[in-house]
């Protein structure tokens, strides 16, 4: 099946199917698939389960799982699979802005048949308690309850380039406070600029294995990051050589949002002159050097060419 076989259906988002068949939405409004286009189950199982590492936890114990960005609720549907496999107990916060994506998840008979009913009815539960609204003030208020407390958090938000508020400096503060000592964060995204603000934020980091078939094999998969030094081994991998490079350039400016409130136009801007001030290596030429197309990869979101 074509990795981009959309039918229109809804203005904003188009329901679409992705290479292993799964069910997924295209964003018209940010110009980006909500999965990449390997699959939404299989990206929920290796990009964000497979490094949450939850074989650390013993059967009959709790997860607590901050998640970003519900979106259509597979992340959620295939956390809740794993856990029941591993007999955990799940505490749960997610985060989500728009209730369409879910509504039209959950009115898809395609969707709904990717896992056995009780998955679905477990989700249809959880999904009952989503902290709607902006993230950045949803999670604000969430602080107290959180705060060093959450095994893992899933960071599922479209890319920076589109999506600025969710990856700023003082958002992912917010993010970084929740995480209990030995918590991880786990999220698609390899932006210079994102990284450089997980580790400004004390994380230690680690890249993730690239997917299998991945044009690059300078681009780790994905980033994750702990208050706790990561242990490297499957599917958790040093950044590259080139990764490293790129993280000394124009490109690991931060994203700042001070306010919590400014829009990504705003974001976008000020940052651009804080990279022209950097002084720091132009990502151009970084890019010239280690023969990048686009530096900043965006795990096959972006539109067909
Ligand atoms: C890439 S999609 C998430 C995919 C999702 N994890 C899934 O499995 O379907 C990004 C999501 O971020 C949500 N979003 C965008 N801006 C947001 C904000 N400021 N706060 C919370 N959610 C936001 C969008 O509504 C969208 O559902």
């Amino acid at each position: 099946m074509n990795s981009h076989d959309c039918s229109a259906a809804d203005a904003a988002l188009r329901p679409c199917r992705r290479n292993d068949g799964s069910f997924s939405l295209w964003s018209e409004h940010y110009g980006q698939a909500f999965h990449s286009a390997r699959g939404a189950i299989q990206e929920a199982k290796e990009t964000f389960l497979a490094p949450a590492g939850l074989e650390r936890f013993a059967a009959g114990s709790t997860l607590r799982v901050l998640e970003l960005c519900v979106g259509t609720g597979t992340n959620t549907a295939v956390l809740l699979q794993a856990c029941e496999q591993r007999k955990l107990q799940l505490q749960w916060w997610g985060l989500e802005l728009d209730p369409q994506p879910l509504r039209l998840a959950l009115a898809d008979p395609g969707f709904r048949g990717q896992w056995p009913a009780s998955t679905v009815e477990a989700m249809e539960e959880r999904t009952a308690s989503i902290h709607w609204g902006d993230a950045r003030q949803t999670l604000r208020e969430l602080q107290a309850p959180l705060a060093g407390r959450c095994d893992l958090v899933i960071h599922d938000a479209f890319s920076p380039g589109v999506c600025p508020q969710l990856w700023s400096l003082e958002f992912l503060a917010l993010v970084s406070h929740c995480l209990a000592p030995q918590g991880r964060l786990t999220t698609y995204c390899s932006a210079a600029a994102v990284r450089q603000s997980l580790q400004e934020c004390g994380l230690h980091l680690a890249g993730l294995r690239p997917p299998a078939g991945s044009a690059s094999h300078q681009w780790s998969g994905g980033t994750v990051a702990s208050p706790s030094v990561l242990p490297l081994g499957e599917p958790l991998v040093a950044f590259s050589q080139m990764e490293q490079e790129h993280l000394q350039t124009q490109a690991a400016v931060p994203y700042l949002d001070p306010t919590g409130h400014a829009s990504a136009a705003e974001i976008q801007e000020q940052r651009r002159q804080r990279q022209q001030r950097s002084g720091r290596l132009s990502t151009s030429a970084w890019r010239r050097r280690w023969q990048q197309g686009d530096g900043l990869r965006n795990a096959g979101r972006f539109p067909p060419s």
